[in-house]
């Protein structure tokens, strides 16, 4: 075919790119096909070894990233798709533009772009393709395969996709175990990436000499999540989520996989700064969702973790219509837009853990008197966020969530926080039979099943916060009512964990888990003795910096509402702070030891800052070039006081004033386990008085 051609000599290609040191380089036998992105910065080739298996590679300024690495499927009821192919490629093309988002890290993300097209036809009678697509990124790639309509390929039935990212340096990673009970709520490990077992992605990696890369996925629609299994020295390999049967995949072409993504960057704030995995995904679908505004909420939550209160009915129980109605007061007098309550709906008495069978979705408790907590919220303009724990029922809720969603609608409500609590691999799911099967909780049904109630809730014009949920592939670009998820440790960890998060633990998620999306990861606790070993393993001041380091477009105020009445001077911060940027900037970070984000609020000039460390003491400097360079600043800093530390004195904050300008450089003092937040309100133009 005339349009597909070889870009690229071999000779050139090979010289591009030395052999690498770590991981196997296979002999690729055909001329290998290859492209780079917009400014050069990254490119890939594609061949094919003696026996037709097609290969990739990745290299960054000449220098390999991902050694020659697999790529294809293995069939559970046809012959494979991984040999006798031949390789031919389109002419890459350039794409760019900018768009918008209707709420987030960043108001406008530019989209620049080198697709290339890669066509992989088998030499057997059997004569399948399969196109591998790449968008080349200066900051990192996806690439995807794609199924076409062909008469050997209708059905395909995946057992196992056999990508591979063959690092092709040592070093380091970061990474939560995959096929574990406790599905993502697990501590990072850290270790050299020959030591990484099954891992979940985005995984993180440092090479020796200093590149850092993040793996993971993006779009992942009607596909199952993949995982990444280490077979030997520095090669990861898909590990498929699987089915309810051998198949972990099954589609009818014409199809396209989720992109697999590598993010790749010298600095480790450049993989929190990049927008890769939202570009990967398609525009907005829902059209106008004004409906929903980024919010920060209070709730009747914490007393259930801290076991004051009980979800159940009884003496206890924490959803009544009374201490609602308190906690609407509260939200209206300090500014906040939402009130979670926990626990307001019939099912909750029994073993609900894992099971869900018990759950109704709109009948409340006696005691939770729906209709007068929607009054009195109306009149006060507090809206209740919803909850719908399921127990892991996909099967049970879905019969309900319709009218769920319609009766929060009723009630004006647009928000719910779901919750899959089972152990995985025990979620129920709706199988070929009509009945319910138990099946992990990423598997191709339960990304189904999610995608329908992110659709039927947006019918009913209901923004969803997940809990125990699918890994965040950025499908809020399309579907923007997807606001915020967990899917990792929160801070219910610190309320009973065994053990409780470590002083690390928010540094490694925003280089971790973060890079995948926004986390409801519920900052902002006062009280720090808990039913956990060490309490709440950080400083006050780390808790308000945990606003800004960590996105989400609702972010909970999620101590008890009397620990905000008796500390009315760090709770300014989690007043003032804003949850909607217009910009976002890392300052400085390395993974899992400490990190400096400023975000600028999308409604207004002002600045926030926030800093995390770990355990160690940190002194870092904030230069704040970012502000207005004509500008005075008020800055209002929230910091460790001397002594501050996680263990021994996590109270101590320090609250001062400053005036700053562009031109000044803060020095930051974290005490063990601490952190700082600067609000910067800007006073006027000129000279500093
Ligand atoms: C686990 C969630 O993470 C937590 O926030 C919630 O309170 C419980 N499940 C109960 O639904
Ligand atoms: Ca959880």
């Amino acid at each position: 075919m005339l349009t597909r051609r070889l870009l690229i000599s071999s000779t050139a290609l090979m010289a591009a790119l030395p052999a690498p040191a770590f991981a196997r380089q296979t002999a690729t036998t055909a001329a290998p096909v290859g492209a780079a992105s917009p400014g050069g910065v990254l490119s890939v080739t594609v061949g094919v070894t003696g026996e037709g298996r097609p290969e990739y590679t990745v290299s960054r300024l000449g220098q390999p990233v991902i050694a020659a690495s697999r790529l294809g499927f293995i069939l559970t009821d046809a012959p494979k798709l991984e040999r006798n192919f031949t390789v031919t490629a389109d002419a890459p093309t350039q794409h760019d533009d900018t768009w918008e988002q209707p709420w987030g890290e960043r108001r406008s993300v530019r989209n620049r772009y080198t697709e290339f097209r890669v066509h992989l036809t088998e030499r057997s009678t059997l004569g399948r393709r399969v196109d591998v697509v790449f968008r080349l990124y200066d900051d990192g790639l996806g690439f995807r395969y794609e199924f076409p309509e062909q008469p050997n390929l209708t059905t395909v039935r995946i057992g196992d996709e056999l990508t591979e990212f063959a690092v092709a340096e040592p070093g380091t990673a970061w990474w939560i175990p995959a096929f574990e009970w406790n599905r993502e709520e697990y501590l990072y490990n850290r270790t050299a990436i020959e030591s990484v077992g099954v891992a979940q992605t985005p995984i993180t990696l440092r090479t020796d000499n200093g590149l850092h890369v993040s793996i993971h996925e993006a779009a992942l629609v009607d596909y199952s999540a993949m995982n990444l299994r280490r077979v030997e020295g520095g090669r990861l390999k898909a590990a498929l989520t699987p089915g309810l049967t051998n198949a972990a995949v099954e589609r009818t072409a014409p199809f396209t996989t989720p992109w697999r993504t590598l993010q790749i960057a010298d600095r480790a704030g450049d993989l929190v700064e990049s927008s890769l995995i939202l570009n990967l995904n398609e525009p907005n679908k829902l059209g106008d969702v004004s409906w929903f505004r980024p919010m920060k909420y209070v709730g009747i939550w914490w007393d259930m973790h801290l076991d004051r209160k009980t979800w159940g009915s009884g003496p206890k129980h924490g959803a009544t219509t009374d201490y609602t109605l308190r906690h609407i007061d509260f939200a209206a007098e300090h500014g906040f837009g939402g009130v979670l309550v926990e626990g307001w709906n019939k099912g909750w008495d029994g073993e609900w853990f894992g099971n869900g069978w018990d759950y109704s979705f709109t009948e409340p408790y006696a005691d939770w008197d729906i209709e007068r907590i929607a009054a009195y919220g109306r009149t006060k303009g507090v809206e209740i966020i919803g909850h719908h724990e399921t127990g892991g029922n996909a099967f049970h809720y879905e019969q309900q969530m319709d009218a769920g969603f319609a009766l929060y609608q009723r009630m004006g409500w647009h928000s719910v926080k779901t919750g899959y609590v089972a152990d995985a691999g025990g979620a129920r799911v709706r199988g070929p039979d009509g009945q319910a099967h138990l099946s992990w909780h990423e598997s191709q049904e339960m990304v189904r099943h999610h995608q329908r109630v992110v659709d039927s809730a947006a019918r009913h014009q209901v923004a969803v916060n997940a809990h125990e949920p699918l890994k965040d592939t950025g499908l809020r670009r399309t579907y923007p009512n997807i606001i915020s998820r967990e899917g990792a440790r929160g801070m219910e960890y610190n309320a009973w964990g065994q053990p409780g998060n470590p002083p690390e633990h928010e540094v490694n998620l925003v280089f971790t888990r973060l890079l995948a999306g926004p986390m409801d990861f519920t900052p902002g606790i006062f009280g720090m003795t808990t039913r956990s070993p060490d309490g709440v393993a950080t400083t006050w001041a780390k808790q308000l910096a945990l606003y800004v380091t960590i996105y989400s477009p609702i972010q909970m105020a999620a101590d008890v509402l009397e620990n905000y009445e008796a500390n009315p001077g760090p709770f300014q911060f989690i007043k003032d702070v804003v949850t909607d940027w217009e910009d976002t900037r890392v300052l400085n970070g390395e993974v899992g030891d400490y990190v400096t984000i400023v975000r600028k609020d999308r409604n207004s000039d002002q600045w926030f800052l926030g800093a995390i460390t770990d355990e160690e003491p940190r002194a870092l400097k904030a230069p704040l070039s970012f502000l207005d360079p004509g500008r005075r600043y008020r800055a209002e800093i929230y910091r460790d006081a001397p002594g501050a530390h996680w263990k021994t004195n996590r109270e101590a904050i320090e609250i001062l004033t400053q005036e700053v300008t562009a031109a000044d450089t803060l020095d930051l003092r974290l005490a063990p386990g601490g952190g700082q937040a600067i609000r910067f309100v800007p006073l006027g133009r000129g000279r500093r008085a």
